[in-house]
């Protein structure tokens, strides 16, 4: 282990180097007119694994974007770590809130991130945290000390929803067959309070869009005696949240999980300090459901919210217009128990019910996801705790999360196999919003993490 780590050390700047220049690529998966780039993208990673001494690499196109394949096996009897991770990333906008380009990627110092940060479009989510993993590998490998076999899948449609990783994983399921999947691409709480993620929240993501005139309209002959469609769409979403801000939608909590006192009284000893919650937002206050503090809120109650809302005119200046239509595209985030499809339906069934006469309401069903809880009382949790204490010098907190991967329940349903998140990234690192960073403590710590979790796990199961 002393030969690997000090290898890493000897290596840091080109490991960060070869990651820029990963950084560089803008694979953003939503956006078609990028396919070009999350082609080359797939292609760099596939480069790299090869490099680093990964076989049998090869990039697999599917219906969507490729899945990048490639592993080191030495010995049949030895456990086999599935690394997964995801090469696309989201879109960058709005452009203009970004203090630099979002793929020419810089390094600044910030307040929690002292030593400074990677600033790009996916440093934290989730490249940065993908190429922990490769050089890991690489760094293991080079010194003979890699003491498990050793599988990568890195897709290219995780922040689209995944989907056509299902039907590559039921495809090639003999080839991905392994003992655990390892995946870096969540948070710990701190830089000095560890964690390792033990649950995340399943999705239903639906878009809506109300109908009023046959025509737009202009807002002073018409108006006050129409329905316009943006109001209405406003007054719908209002009352999907009563003044508990409960969500409305008969049924919506029927399957929730009921998580004990006990269980509770334990989560929230986690450390959490509103104060700097509140001021690393920006914001004077929060806002959540009643009966429920801010880290339940965002781990086992689940939630509805507007991702994006339109309708008439939002051009430059002002157009007196009653727009005929309004749209919104809206996320439900689930907790365990409950169902995706059945969620969706439940809410169609209710926005359509609540929709007034004089409007038309259309519901359009966007891609889902299961929430998932990942046992603690497994080698591969034992194995990421203990290497998590021994590099950070303090032991991981258990922590469910608020975010979503959806193909985790996949793997377990398709190859029966279970997941451990140890990600590295923080929740202030801006994943998805302007400015995305990931610190380069993060990065570090997580190579230098990664090798002693496979070193641990080997032994716990032998
Ligand atoms: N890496 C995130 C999920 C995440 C972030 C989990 C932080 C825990 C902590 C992932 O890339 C993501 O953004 N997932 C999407 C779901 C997908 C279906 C678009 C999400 O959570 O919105
Ligand atoms: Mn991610
Ligand atoms: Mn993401």
């Amino acid at each position: 282990m002393d030969k690997v780590q000090s290898y890493i050390q000897r290596n840091q700047k080109r490991f960060l180097d070869e990651l820029l220049e990963w950084l560089t690529i803008p694979s953003i998966s939503a956006d078609s007119k990028y396919k070009g780039d999350v082609a080359k993208a797939a292609a760099f990673i596939a480069d790299k694994l090869k490099t680093a001494g990964a076989e049998n690499v090869e990039i697999t196109p599917t219906a969507g974007h490729p899945v990048v394949y490639g592993e080191k096996i030495l010995d049949p009897a030895l456990p086999t770590v599935l690394v997964y991770g995801h090469y696309d990333v989201q879109p960058p906008d709005p452009l203009n809130l970004w203090e630099s380009e979002p793929f020419v990627p810089v390094i600044k110092k910030t307040e929690i991130h002292p030593q400074g940060a990677i600033f790009a479009r996916g440093s934290c989510d989730d490249k940065g945290q993908v190429y922990m993993h490769v050089k890991a590998f690489e760094s293991m490998l080079a010194n003979n000390a890699l003491p498990c076999n050793i599988k990568f899948m890195i897709e290219g449609e995780e922040e689209v929803g995944s989907n056509n990783l299902g039907a590559y994983c039921r495809a090639n399921k003999e080839k991905l067959t392994c003992d655990v999947i390892l995946i870096s691409d969540t948070s710990i709480i701190g830089n000095s309070t560890p964690s390792i993620t033990t649950g995340l929240r399943g999705l239903s993501y639906v878009e809506v869009e109300v109908t009023g005139p046959n025509r737009d309209l202009h807002s002073g002959v018409y108006g006050g005696a129409v329905a316009n469609p943006c109001n209405i769409l406003c007054d719908m979403i209002a009352s999907l949240h009563d003044e508990n801000r409960h969500i409305t939608i008969p049924g919506f909590y029927e399957d929730v999980e009921v998580v004990s006192e006990d269980e509770r009284k334990e989560m929230n000893k986690a450390p959490f300090d509103l104060e700097d919650y509140e001021k690393n937002l920006g914001i004077k206050e929060i806002l959540g459901e009643k009966g429920y503090t801010t880290l339940e809120r965002v781990s086992i109650r689940p939630t509805l919210d507007v991702n994006g809302i339109w309708g008439g005119y939002t051009g430059e200046g002002a157009k007196t217009v009653l727009p005929a239509k309004a749209s919104a595209k809206i996320s439900m985030r689930l907790v365990p128990h409950q169902d995706p499809d059945k969620i969706t339906q439940l809410f169609k069934y209710h926005f359509e019910k609540i929709a007034p006469p004089y409007v038309t309401v259309k519901v359009m069903e966007h891609h889902g996801g299961e929430p998932v809880v990942t046992p603690t009382d497994t080698p591969e949790y034992k194995a990421a705790h203990m290497a998590m204490e021994k590099t950070f010098g303090k032991a991981p907190i258990p922590k469910r999360e608020g975010g979503s991967i959806p193909i985790v329940a996949l793997f377990e349903k398709v190859l029966g196999v279970k997941s451990v998140l140890m990600g590295f990234g923080l929740d202030t690192d801006a994943l998805h919003s302007p400015n995305e960073h990931f610190g380069l403590f993060n990065f570090y710590k997580g190579i230098e993490t990664i090798p002693y979790f496979y070193s641990y796990y080997a032994d716990l199961k032998k």
